[in-house]
């Protein structure tokens, strides 16, 4: 108290320098610091004080409304320091930047209620120096936190105190955001934005930057929509080669359960519902993910290219996601003009393909090879297809690549190719020198057969003779044998 008496007194009757109207605009929940820089031949200063002015304006009227200041933090000239309640709990005035005659004051986690007007005063034994501050805090807020998609939701950006005609921005995930006219407004206090039927697409950091009197400042909050996180937008397609699977994802954010999911097929002609694939599955219902209600077409048939929906409901509120299913697959048309063979990347739905490439897949090397380095189109012309070689063509889009489809070489078609045109490869002339030789083999001994059975058909009782003959005489080589085995036998 004697301390503040003395005070008192001093800016009573000592030179008092003033100064006014630094502005300091900072976010909820973040840092500020106060400025209150001296000049640095103020060395040691008897006393270091801030005062909080207290005239809050409430931000729904504007008006001020005075209180006695309070003590936020305090320094005497025995350097003892005092911490005043609220605010001061969390503010401090670091020593180390004394020397340079800086007595910045630094709250941590400012709160919207910490707003307002701070006076800091530096003694010494010739002057004190007073500086006022106003500390504005920026809180972006929403109507609500975790809006279902659908739903309409209220951004604003509220500063405490409420200046007057301050210039406010809004920044989305970092990229500026100018919401149409009547999308925004000023009430009271805040500048406001109404979102309409939210999607996933206004998930993310929503920034508020105000300008006011040449100062800076921001405040950041971040939006979750809840509903279908994954397809995020509607009529999303997916590319699929046919005869492969497919995943047709339906993921909900997570915590969610919805009602009565289910899967139909839209027909993209007419109204009419078309049947789901029969390979169509649905994840089974399982206790631990019950957001994810994905399905899958194991194997893709010609026909099953189309719009698939995948429905449910969240809190009585419809959700849908369309998925575009688009198939690809490689045709082959033999026999051009002058041989080889022209093979066609056909998809189901070119929207969007922007280019073509194909490349040669080696199945024993694993080696890729370009085919196509210098034009982008559907088709390729072949003169000759190499056994063990797939043909792939792969389809970009404007962001890159979309998917692939396989031409399989089968080794008929690769004989068949080879007869057409080009010798053969060294392979398939072994191959078919082996196949000769064998024939030849069977041919010589049908052959042999032939003219044994000749020789010995005009003497039938002859060819028994010798069989009986051939009999005996191997009857008795055996028994020869056995009884040398028993004799051995013996011996041992
Ligand atoms: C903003 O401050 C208020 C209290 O004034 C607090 O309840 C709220 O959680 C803070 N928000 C953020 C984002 O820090
Ligand atoms: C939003 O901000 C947080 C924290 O600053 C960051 O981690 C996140 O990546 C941001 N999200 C987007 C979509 O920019
Ligand atoms: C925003 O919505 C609120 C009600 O939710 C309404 O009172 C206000 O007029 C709307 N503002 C604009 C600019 O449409
Ligand atoms: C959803 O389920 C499908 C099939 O059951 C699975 O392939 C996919 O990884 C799952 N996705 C998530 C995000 O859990
Ligand atoms: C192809 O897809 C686009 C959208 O990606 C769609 O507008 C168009 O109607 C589709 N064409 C056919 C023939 O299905
Ligand atoms: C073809 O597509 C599949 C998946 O769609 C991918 O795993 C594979 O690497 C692709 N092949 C080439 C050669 O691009």
């Amino acid at each position: 108290m004697l301390a503040l008496i003395t005070l008192l007194g001093t800016i009573l009757f000592i030179n008092v320098i003033w100064s006014e109207g630094t502005e300091v605009l900072v976010a909820n929940g973040s840092l500020a610091v106060l400025p209150c820089v001296v000049s640095s031949s103020v060395q040691t200063p008897l006393a270091v004080q801030w005062v909080r002015a207290n005239i809050a304006q409430r931000p729904d009227l504007g008006s001020p409304n005075s209180m006695a200041p309070s003590t936020v933090w305090r320094m005497d000239a025995s350097g003892m320091e005092f911490r005043g309640m609220g605010v001061g709990q969390r503010s401090g005035c670091p020593h180390t930047q004394f020397g340079k005659g800086e007595f910045s004051l630094q709250i941590e986690e400012v709160k919207n209620e910490d707003a307002g007007t701070y006076i800091c005063t530096v003694m010494t034994k010739a002057v004190t120096i007073q500086k006022q501050i106003t500390l504005r805090v920026i809180q972006v807020s929403f109507s609500s936190y975790q809006p279902l998609e659908g739903s309409n939701v209220k951004i604003a950006c509220n500063i405490f105190p409420s200046p007057f005609r301050a210039t406010v921005t809004w920044k989305f995930n970092g990229s500026p955001f100018t919401p149409k006219s009547p999308y925004q407004m000023w009430t009271g206090a805040k500048k406001e934005i109404n979102l309409t039927r939210v999607s996933q697409k206004y998930m993310g950091n929503w920034t508020c930057i105000v300008q006011y009197k040449g100062q800076e400042g921001k405040a950041t909050q971040s939006l979750t929509v809840m509903g279908i996180t994954s397809p995020a937008s509607d009529l999303t397609v997916v590319y699929t080669e046919l005869g492969s699977s497919v995943l047709l994802p339906c993921v909900y954010s997570t915590s969610l359960t919805p009602e009565n999911p289910s899967w139909t097929r839209v027909s993209d002609t007419v109204g009419r519902l078309k049947p789901l694939p029969p390979s169509f599955h649905i994840s089974p219902v399982s206790s631990k993910t019950p957001w994810n209600r994905s399905a899958w077409i194991e194997r893709v048939e010609k026909g099953d290219e189309g719009i698939y929906k995948c429905l449910g409901s969240v809190e009585r509120k419809r959700m849908e996601r369309q998925l575009w299913v688009v198939t690809a697959q490689v045709l082959k048309t033999s026999g051009t003009e002058n041989g080889g063979s022209m093979l066609t990347c056909h998809v189901s739905n070119t929207t969007g393909i922007t280019k073509y490439e194909w490349v040669e897949v080696t199945d024993d090397t694993n080696n890729i090879q370009k085919m196509t380095p210098f034009h982008w189109e559907k088709t390729l012309k072949i003169e000759e297809m190499t056994v063990n070689s797939r043909y792939l063509c792969r389809y970009f889009g404007e962001k890159g690549i979309l998917g692939n489809a396989t031409y399989h070489v089968s080794f008929m078609s690769a004989l068949k190719q080879t007869q057409q045109s080009g010798p053969l490869s060294a392979g398939m002339i072994a191959f078919l020198v082996m196949l000769l030789l064998m024939l030849l083999l069977v041919v010589i001994q049908l052959y042999k057969n032939h003219r044994r059975r000749k020789m010995i058909l005009p003497y039938p009782a002859l060819e028994t003779i010798v069989h009986s003959f051939y009999n005996a005489q191997e009857c008795s080589e055996r028994n020869r044998a056995d009884t040398k085995g028993q004799n051995d036998q013996n011996a041992l």
